[in-house]
């Protein structure tokens, strides 16, 4: 069996005002009746073991503790039970998060295949990403470490890149180059090469597999980790990482942290392997993200809720109280909710943080 590890302490904050603090959106009804929390719950549970499928474990949960009530009502919705629900005290980003994880799993005394889903993603062919799962959980079983590729549309700097190397097996290639987060220039020439693809932000390896990486590479973390899960509490479902040893991890992303450096070449290791993915897969990251995944009308907007256009192109409107009315404009984000409206322009979608930011600080 495999033991997915669903990671939902993300904080949201270029989706404001609908991600808030308090309900960031990964626990929304963005693009269904579920949130994207439950999607991704429901396409590794769903996952039919008859059809030649694995068979996953109830998954684990790791959030901030003040999220815990959405995420165990939202389970409760789906039927799900028997998760543990890691609760952080306070997010130190996922190389910590999927530490906890993983020496949680190792308390079952086995050495399981942990599949790490972040929880802001949207996959239209569910059935195809079940089948890239399976032969990505043989892959890891053998001790590889797997990501998965994504075709570059554009030069997106929020994204990791990943290159590919030789082919290992049918459809499955060596991971020889992984770059977080590059810069505009670097990310355009990434896109115009064959050979990179955007990194899914999921991957799969052995709990042993990942623990002797995080250890190598970022110690402090692994030691932390440790030592704040054996001071955790058990409360029902919650696992109550201790707060105080918590306090002494360092920050840092799984893609910093292990994958940029596994493929640096300096050091015998694991195997990165690459398996394509070809699913309409994206990441709901911020406002354009989420108008690609809407229908659009014949001049390229979005609109929802009680909204008027005129001569108004290529812009995502969103009403949820008010009636909103646009006239003559281009590219712009407007976002209206009872108690904050955001307008902004498509391209200045990434600073849209910087306004919790200013919030934060003038509370
Ligand atoms: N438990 C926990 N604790 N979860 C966290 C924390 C934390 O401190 N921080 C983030 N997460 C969760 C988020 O809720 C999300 O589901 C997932 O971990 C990934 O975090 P993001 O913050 O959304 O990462 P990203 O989108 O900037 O980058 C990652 O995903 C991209 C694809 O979506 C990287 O892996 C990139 O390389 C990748 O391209
Ligand atoms: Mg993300």
């Amino acid at each position: 069996p495999v033991q997915p590890v669903v990671l939902s302490g993300g904080a949201g904050t270029r989706l404001w005002p609908f991600s808030r603090e308090a309900y960031p959106k990964q626990f929304l009804s963005l693009t269904g009746d579920k949130s994207l929390f439950q999607q991704t719950v429901d396409r590794v549970l769903s996952t039919d073991p008859e059809d030649g499928h694995l068979e996953f474990l109830s998954p684990l949960i790791v959030c901030n503790e003040i999220h815990r009530f959405i995420v165990a009502e939202q389970l409760r919705l789906l039927g799900v039970e028997g998760s543990g629900i890691l609760l952080e005290p306070v997010g130190k980003n996922t190389a910590p998060a999927v530490t906890l994880a993983a020496l949680h799993a190792q308390e079952s005394g086995r050495d399981p295949v942990l599949a790490v889903l972040p929880s802001d993603h949207h996959v239209e062919d569910v059935a195809e990403f079940q089948a890239r799962m399976s032969k990505a959980v043989e892959m890891a079983a053998k001790g590889d470490i797997v990501t998965f590729g994504i075709v570059a549309e554009s030069p997106e700097t929020g994204f990791g890149y990943i290159r590919r190397g030789p082919e290992i097996e049918d459809g499955v290639y060596v991971l020889d180059g992984f770059t977080e987060k590059p810069d505009a220039k670097t990310a355009a020439e990434y896109l115009a090469s064959e050979r990179y693809y955007w990194n899914s932000g999921i991957f799969v390896m052995r709990v042993g597999t990942w623990l002797e990486q995080i250890a190598r590479h970022q110690p402090a973390i692994f030691d932390a980790c440790k030592a704040a899960l054996a001071a955790s509490k058990r409360d029902g479902d919650f696992i109550r990482i201790d707060k105080e040893a918590f306090a002494k991890c360092p920050s840092d992303s799984i893609d910093y942290a292990v994958m940029e450096k596994l493929t640096s070449g300096s050091q015998e290791g694991p195997r990165g392997a690459v398996l394509p993915l070809d699913v309409g897969w994206s990441d709901l990251g911020s406002w354009p993200a989420l108008s690609k995944v809407r229908p659009r009308d014949g001049d390229g907007n979005v609109t929802i809720g009680d909204v008027f256009l005129k001569d108004t192109q290529n812009s995502l409107l969103y009403s949820q109280s008010r009636f909103v009315a646009a006239v003559g404009l281009a590219d712009v984000v407007v976002i209206e909710t009872t108690d904050a409206v955001l307008v902004a322009h498509k391209d200045r979608a990434q600073d849209v943080k910087t306004i919790t930011e200013h919030l934060k600080k003038a509370n």
